[in-house]
């Protein structure tokens, strides 16, 4: 069956259609279809340059992470959430911003399909490279679309979006409340305060808490926040993996990096707070 394609022109906003292998606007914008399956939506002038996102080191590092169930407890809560708020609806659509390599997406898009919601589901990411690894987790035949593009710029209709996840992603309120639908859920998830607590004090002298705020946003109604703990014991490899996916890998000295690649057995806390928020 083919699926509407729901991803607009982001030159000109016009929504795109299958033509052969690529996908084009009414006044002929044209993107072209990976192999994998993902579109590239990203402007070919270089103004997301600053922007590149996640190299294919992040994402092999996050992919190999996440596919440990590290951080399983957490999707776990994160689709009990999801499914019950959105227990009864039908159908849906769901964009998961800055969607990385789709493990989420792909346990999330599992979820809700289990508890009979039939859900279109568009995910975006910056990095080709991520968009490519997410693409691949999905069959032709499933309503997924995957694509490369901003978060501040997004190629998706305004109020086109029942449910707008994001984890550990950039923000951008105005783009998030123009794509969700009147009445649509917003989910987001943050590092919690002690959140990967054991790994800075291995690598840093003096290891700080991440703040942890109350978290307003204005033109959505706040919910209910979800925290979820944990601890997790990881050995070799897997603590440059879990490192390699964190900024603070790139913000650490050169002798921090060495702490890390010496450790063999890391345990260390885990923590997030899942937020969820109504659209008015
Ligand atoms: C920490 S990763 C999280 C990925 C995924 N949500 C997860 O939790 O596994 C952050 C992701 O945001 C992407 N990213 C960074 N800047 C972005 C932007 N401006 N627009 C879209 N994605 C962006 C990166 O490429 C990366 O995949
Ligand atoms: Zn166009």
């Amino acid at each position: 069956m083919e699926h509407q394609f729901l991803f607009n022109c982001p030159v000109c906003g016009q929504p795109l259609s299958l033509d052969g292998n690529s996908f084009r606007c009414p006044s002929g914008h044209s993107f072209d279809r990976a192999r994998s399956g993902y579109v590239n939506l990203l402007l070919p002038d270089g103004k997301h340059a600053k922007l590149p996102g996640d190299n294919r080191q992040m994402v092999n590092a996050r992919r190999e992470f996440l596919e440990k169930g590290f951080y399983r407890p957490m999707a776990d809560a994160l689709c009990r959430e999801l499914v019950r708020e959105l227990e009864g609806k039908d159908t849906l659509t769901l964009l998961d911003a800055g969607c990385g390599e789709g493990y989420y997406t792909r346990l999330v898009y599992d979820a809700l399909t289990a508890a009979g919601i039939s859900t279109q589901l568009l995910g975006l990411d910056i990095s080709k490279f991520a968009a490519e690894k997410a693409a691949k987790r999905f069959r032709a035949e499933e309503p997924v679309q995957i694509g490369a593009a901003s978060i501040f710029h997004m190629p998706v209709a305004d109020a086109s979006c029942d449910v707008v996840i994001t984890l550990f992603a950039p923000f951008c309120r105005e783009e998030f409340l123009r794509v969700l639908k009147k009445g649509g859920l917003f989910a987001m998830v943050i590092p919690g305060a002690r959140h990967l607590f054991g790994l800075k004090q291995a690598v840093y002298d003096q290891p700080y808490l991440n703040e942890v705020q109350e978290y307003p946003i204005e033109g959505l109604t706040f919910l209910r926040s979800v925290p979820v703990e944990d601890t997790i014991t990881l050995r070799d490899g897997e603590i440059m993996d879990l490192f390699m996916m964190t900024p603070y890998y790139y913000k650490t000295s050169a002798e921090g990096q060495r702490r890390a690649a010496d450790l063999t057995k890391l345990t260390t806390e885990t923590s997030f707070e899942i937020l969820l928020y109504g659209k008015d």
